[in-house]
């Protein structure tokens, strides 16, 4: 059975991945206001979080004989997050409405890396996916939280 669509989907996880833990830093460090002292320790969390998964699903794709993408220009293009550089003047409402959007994003994307090693008969891939998108689900539930106004 082919595992080309499996491959190509962890692929751009390897890119989506790399990005959104670009976006976590580019937060952690243009941070200011209310709230400072508890978020800035919590995206280190959010990095360490992103980073364990993209380890964990590049080296699934070298095991099922894929290639990640490694450079910092194939991240850029191959990910459909979009990252621009910042300023001093974004709320920390906004920087944190901007991290739910990209969660709400690999949500989906891992809900695709499900999808297409089920189908493609790779249930090891499928469970990688599947523990991913729960931790993905409940970083979405707490920045939801911290977001509400009651
Ligand atoms: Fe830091």
């Amino acid at each position: 059975m082919s595992n080309e669509n499996t491959k190509k989907i962890l692929n751009q996880s390897v890119a989506d991945l790399s990005v959104a833990t670009a976006l976590i830093h580019q937060t952690h460090w243009y941070m200011r206001g209310a709230g400072f002292l508890k978020l800035h320790p919590y995206m280190d969390k959010l990095m360490d979080g992103l980073n364990d998964v993209l380890d964990e699903l590049s080296e699934r794709l070298i095991t099922i004989g894929g290639s990640p993408v490694s450079t910092l220009k194939e991240f850029d293009e191959l990910s459909k997050i979009d990252l621009q550089p910042t300023d001093w003047n974004v709320s920390m409402k906004d920087r944190l409405a901007k991290v739910l959007a990209t969660y709400k994003y690999l949500a989906e994307q891992f809900q695709e890396g499900i999808d297409a090693a089920s189908e493609e008969g790779d249930a090891v891939t499928e469970g990688l996916y599947t523990d991913a998108k729960g931790d993905v689900e409940k970083t979405i539930w707490m920045l939801d939280a911290e977001l509400a106004d009651r």
